[in-house]
């Protein structure tokens, strides 16, 4: 059996966890809001259309804040198609995704989806084919209490209180060339400083998340970074990252290791904004805003052939995507003195914890479970820790075979710890865990079994956690068993 030592002393804070770390993304594109979210006519619809099936289980995974609409889809979009009477709405063509987009979903059917879903809107503005004034105005549409047009529009179509929505993403992964009207760093900086300065006229309380690299494999990475930075650099309050992992040939040890590339990632845009808060002599540290991460097999991806619904990156997980999944977790948990909002792309259907079928059911995906304890349970601080155990052989180098993250919520005397085993051996686990009261087991949880398991409507359970046998505690020694290829959740007590 493999060993695994954990030593944590509570005084040792990476930093404050913020519930943005666990954010979601709904973007039109495939499934994820036709179908997904928004159904009109399907027995569990309610009185505006909304799964009710779906909200059930999004509410479970307790999401502070949802991106939308995109992702690419923004670049090309204009967000007046989508308000109004919905029977005044043009269909417009998506060349994003190669969808018809019907235009029956929109901005206030988004706002009043999240307020049932008791979660808040993080918006994205088009600085593909949208200029600085369409930013502007959505802002005023969204923000401005009344009094001018866009304000009184929004009043005119039913909302009477502005939204109040907090916080902005000034175009998406416009560093690609996939991305409609994708463009260099220097034009970028120039159209995001332009609107960001308009849409802060309108509303000076928003916050504003600039474009980093959409991967390391850019080749403009690092210097589109830097780049925008350099423009942007006191205007916005974040960079942007996004970041998916697929196993396309390769070994396990390769794919389990993207906990650590991610890692890398962050680390390498931290130097790149850190460079020029030292050029500009600034005394901000720039926050990381991970809008976009998952596991997604992008070499199964697809465009549509214009159809309104089209079943696209459906991806179904399985046990092992659900080990990277959770390693990835980890990594955001253990970087979030930098990350502090961080976006699960996406939320239904499309590279989706939730999986629905339309006029029909809805499942859990294998991914839910991980994402469902470390939203609910990974509170206050992220705690600083050492970990020895085994090394995997993978192309990133030896990599730790098991993945781990702590949080400490002081205010409850909570302690989590969320262990990730990628050995196909068991592993006994000694953990020394230093100032964090008594530490009375609450929870143990666990998911293992086999790799490719999966869930579907014909077997929705084959991949979900269960208890496992409660760690035996001794002053501040613990001790429990990993089971070999997989996901542990320890809960402690704590002082209360
Ligand atoms: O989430 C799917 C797509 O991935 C998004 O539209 C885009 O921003 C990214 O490339």
């Amino acid at each position: 059996m493999n060993t695994v030592n954990i030593f944590a002393d509570s005084r040792v804070k990476i930093g404050r966890i913020e519930p943005a770390l666990f954010g979601a993304f709904v973007e039109h594109l495939g499934r994820c809001v036709y179908t997904g979210i928004y159904e009109p006519g399907h027995p569990a619809a309610d009185e505006d259309g909304f799964r009710t099936d779906v909200l059930r289980l999004v509410k479970g995974l307790n999401i502070p804040l949802v991106r939308y609409p995109g992702g690419n889809f923004v670049s090309g979009y204009n967000w007046l198609d989508g308000i109004g009477p919905k029977a005044d709405r043009p269909t417009r063509l998506d060349l994003a995704w190669k969808t018809t987009e019907s235009n029956q979903f929109g901005l206030d059917e988004f706002v009043k989806w999240c307020a049932k879903a008791q979660t808040s809107p993080m918006m994205a503005v088009n600085l593909g084919t949208g200029t600085p004034q369409d930013a502007a105005s959505l802002v005023e549409y969204c923000n401005h209490p009344g009094g001018s047009y866009y304000s009184d529009l929004r009043k005119a179509n039913g909302a009477a209180d502005p939204y109040g929505i907090k916080t902005w993403c000034l175009g998406n992964e416009m560093d690609g060339p996939w991305q409609i009207c994708g463009m260099s760093a220097q034009d970028y900086a120039d159209k995001a400083l332009a609107a960001a300065k308009m849409m802060r006229y309108v509303d000076p309380s928003i916050k504003l998340v600039a474009c980093g690299s959409s991967g390391m494999e850019m080749p403009s990475f690092p210097e589109w970074d830097r780049a925008v930075l350099d423009t942007l650099y006191e205007e916005v309050d974040y960079i942007s990252m996004h970041r998916y992992y697929w196993q396309e040939g390769g070994s396990d040890a390769d794919f389990f290791a993207s906990y650590r590339d991610m890692n890398e990632f962050i680390q390498m845009i931290k130097a790149a904004s850190d460079y020029i808060r030292a050029k500009h002599r600034s005394k901000k540290v720039m926050p990381i805003s991970f809008d976009e991460w998952n596991v997604w097999y992008q070499n199964q991806q697809g465009r549509a052939d214009w159809s309104t619904e089209p079943h696209i990156l459906e991806d179904n997980y399985s046990l092992k995507d659900a080990l990277v999944f959770a390693g990835m977790m980890n990594t955001l948990i253990n970087n979030c003195d930098r990350v502090k909002i961080a976006c699960l792309a996406q939320l239904v259907n499309v590279i989706a914890p939730i999986f629905t079928e339309k006029s029909g059911g809805s499942f859990k995906q294998s991914t839910y479970y991980p994402f469902q304890f470390m939203a609910n349970h990974a509170k206050g601080n992220a705690v600083s820790h050492i970990i020895v155990c085994e090394a995997m052989d993978a192309k990133q180098g030896a990599v730790n075979s098991v993945s781990s993250s702590i949080s400490f919520d002081e205010g409850s005397g909570e302690l989590a710890v969320f262990l990730v085993n990628y050995n196909d051996a068991a592993a006994a686990l000694t953990m020394e865990l230093r100032g964090f009261g008594d530490l009375k087991p609450l929870e143990s949880a666990e998911m293992s079994g086999k790799l490719d398991a999966r869930n579907s409507f014909e077997a929705p359970d084959a991949v979900a956690p269960y208890a496992c046998g409660a760690p035996v505690v001794k002053g501040q020694n613990v001790s429990a068993e990993l089971a070999p290829l997989s996901y542990t959740m320890f809960r402690f007590g704590g002082k209360k």
